[in-house]
């Protein structure tokens, strides 16, 4: 039987520990001055992106190459999805060419539980619309625990665009199964109704929902998906919403700051916290070449 990563809601806290227990370990060979193991020796990894991405295709592709598989990318603009083939035969086409790990970014939501049935190569998940995208959670969760040297009992408030965020959905399934406890803060026409129905408690302010965290995360305003009039300007937005210093008082003295990135400055989060020390924003990045590594190294070897 082949397994996937399609979303931490259907992974134990368990196989979550396991993962993180991988990466660890492989984030000292990306660290190291020898980038090269034979993990995925005559493996194939195809990166299928129909959004746009810069550190999670990039990751992904780092992360196959570094364990010696054979790794290809492609994405839907310059490929034959522009001419209109369909998903499901795009999918079809790259698993008939020897493909072992399918990797997929796509705007709809369930479009890779759509293709796992469909195809023999394992499908990890790199983003489906507004649902999941589980190796981000993972990384988050590999960063907090090397940075807070646990994740039981932390206090992790995730703020911004909550609503239209993959991001916040697997951080909540994964934090919360990990013992962590969540309070998610932004707007409220950028809350989802019912979210708290997933464990967390949610705030239409940032202020309460900051208090006394151990980890602040930001969530890029995700304007692309927006229709227009959910906040009147950006500008605004960072006065009532965005984490400057000054906001960051009411978190714990030594809180991390994070963000899955790309960054929108001084809209989310002010330039001086992005750069400050608090920030563990590169170090996520480098958490995610490791976490991608695990993930595709155990998927090769039978799951989690
Ligand atoms: C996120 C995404 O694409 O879901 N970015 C990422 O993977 N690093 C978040 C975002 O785009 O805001």
């Amino acid at each position: 039987m082949k397994h996937d990563l399609l979303g931490l809601k259907e992974l134990s806290a368990d196989q979550i520990g396991h993962i993180l227990d991988t990466a660890a370990s492989m984030k000292e060979i990306v660290k190291s001055p020898n980038k090269k193991t034979p993990h995925l020796q005559g493996k194939t990894v195809v990166t299928l992106f129909y959004e746009n991405s810069t550190r999670t295709r990039l990751s992904f592709e780092l992360a196959a190459k570094y364990m010696s598989a054979n790794a290809a990318n492609i994405s839907s603009s310059g490929s034959s999805v522009a001419k209109g083939e369909t998903l499901i035969d795009t999918a079809e086409t790259i698993n008939a060419m020897g493909t072992d790990i399918l990797v997929m970014r796509h705007g709809m939501s369930g479009a890779p539980h759509l293709l796992s049935p469909l195809v023999s190569a394992a499908v990890v998940n790199a983003g489906d619309g507004m649902n999941e995208h589980p190796t981000q959670a993972l990384l988050d969760m590999l960063t907090i625990r090397e940075h807070k040297g646990r994740i039981e009992g932390l206090k992790v408030a995730i703020v911004g665009d909550v609503y239209h965020s993959r991001v916040v959905r697997s951080n909540i399934y994964g934090l919360t199964k990990m013992g962590a406890e969540v309070s998610v803060g932004g707007p409220a026409t950028l809350l989802p109704m019912g979210i708290e129905k997933l464990g967390v408690k949610a705030f239409d302010n940032v202020q309460e929902a900051i208090v006394d965290a151990d980890v602040v995360m930001g969530l890029r305003i995700q304007l692309e998906r927006q229709k227009k009039g959910l906040f009147p300007s950006t500008r605004e937005y960072f006065r009532f919403f965005g984490i400057d210093e000054q906001r960051l008082k009411l978190a714990k003295p030594d809180a991390i700051v994070m963000h899955p990135g790309p960054v929108n400055r001084g809209v989310e989060l002010s330039t001086s916290v992005i750069d400050g020390e608090r920030s563990v924003i590169t170090d996520q990045v480098t958490s995610g070449v490791a976490v991608r590594m695990a993930v595709m190294y155990l998927l090769s070897r039978g799951g989690f």
